[in-house]
């Protein structure tokens, strides 16, 4: 079983084998849409209702019962302190209950092995692009358990910039979607706004040649917003500035993750975090990659915060013999298990 509530969907799921999901229940909280993004503890409380009903029916959807259980599999951060507890607790108790293995996951390890759900295929080697609404991440991944950082963010995730802009334009959360959705009638070349940390110049060298940087992006629509506004201009121009700003993320993404391509010589790709569920992005690096190379990304329900990929990690580190003891905490800032710095 997969556990997940480091944020603002609470989830379970059951899989027979580690690849084969039985059930998965996700249930994404709106409350927040109210306050135009998480609110902690309305994310905390949120969960502590929810995940008895949750769990409860995933095993009934499986038509299982708790002594069919091998193990226990949770995220145990990164994520919000009071949401990822809930999770934590509860498969802390379900494992302590019924005696079998508690496994704790990192977050974006999760993420790296869900397309690896709908294809067994999707497995090291590859360069993985991790982009959700805390991380962005760029990594060579020459076997499981093996994460070598090429580059990441310096200030704002992907995602981040994303529910950042929505806000400025006035859009709902998660901002990622309603961009995506606005920009599907707007024209991506009206306004260019700035890529940052890419220019053609950059060796393999630089610091900046595969790091990221979101915020000055934010800042240059930000600026051009309150131009527009001013001018009476924002409503007609809404749907145009949020393709312009999805165009300038989906080009530094895709990149900077075709030049680890170049670089590794590894031209498989796996794409991960709910950003990828992005059609833009989804679609741009199919079209750059091309019959050079091989992409594999989960569905857009897995892509997005989920249990099963929870299970999925926990099938792995369960089977390294990765056992948590019943003393482990939520952490809000665990490492990446298996992270090595490759630059600096
Ligand atoms: O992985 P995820 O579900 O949760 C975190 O681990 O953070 O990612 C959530 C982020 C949010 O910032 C959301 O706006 C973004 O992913 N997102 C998208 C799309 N769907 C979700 N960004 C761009 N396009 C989307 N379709
Ligand atoms: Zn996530």
């Amino acid at each position: 079983m997969g556990i997940e509530t480091s944020c603002d969907e609470t989830s379970a799921a059951l899989l027979e084998t580690p690849n084969t999901i039985c059930s998965h229940v996700i249930l994404s909280q709106d409350e927040h849409s109210l306050y135009g993004g998480v609110v902690p503890e309305i994310a905390a409380r949120a969960h502590l209702r929810r995940i008895d009903d949750v769990v409860e029916k995933t095993f009934r959807d499986a038509r299982c019962t708790l002594s069919d259980l091998d193990a226990v599999a949770v995220t145990a951060g990164p994520g919000l302190i009071g949401a990822l507890l809930v999770g934590v607790s509860w498969a802390k108790a379900l494992a302590f209950g019924l005696g079998k293995p508690l496994v704790a996951i990192h977050h974006m390890e999760a993420h790296l092995f869900a397309p690896s759900l709908e294809d067994p295929d999707a497995g090291p080697p590859f360069v993985g692009l991790l982009v959700s609404g805390g991380h962005t991440l760029l990594l060579y991944v020459p076997v499981w358990g093996e994460y070598h950082l090429l580059g990441e963010t310096r200030d704002d995730a992907a995602g981040e910039a994303f529910d950042k802009v929505a806000k400025l334009l006035g859009l709902s959360y998660p901002g990622g979607p309603a961009i995506e959705d606005v920009s599907s009638d707007g024209d991506g070349m009206r306004y260019h706004f700035p890529r940052p940390m890419l220019n053609s110049n950059q060796q393999s060298s630089d610091k900046d040649f595969y790091d990221f940087s979101f915020s000055g992006l934010k800042t240059s629509v930000a600026t051009l917003v309150s131009e527009l506004d001013s001018q009476g201009k924002l409503e007609d121009e809404r749907n145009h500035v949020a393709a312009s700003f999805q165009d300038a993320v989906v080009e530094v993404l895709v990149e900077k993750t075709l030049r680890a391509v170049e670089e590794t010589g590894c031209s498989r790709v796996l794409l991960g975090g709910g950003v990828s569920a992005n059609k833009r992005l989804r679609n741009e690096f199919n079209r750059k990659l091309g019959t050079k190379g091989i992409l594999f990304l989960a569905s857009p329900r897995l892509s997005l915060d989920n249990g099963a990929m929870v299970a999925r990690a926990g099938a792995y580190r369960l089977e390294k013999e990765n056992i948590a003891s019943l003393n482990v905490s939520a952490d809000p800032r665990l490492p990446f298990p298996g992270l090595v710095r490759v630059s600096e």
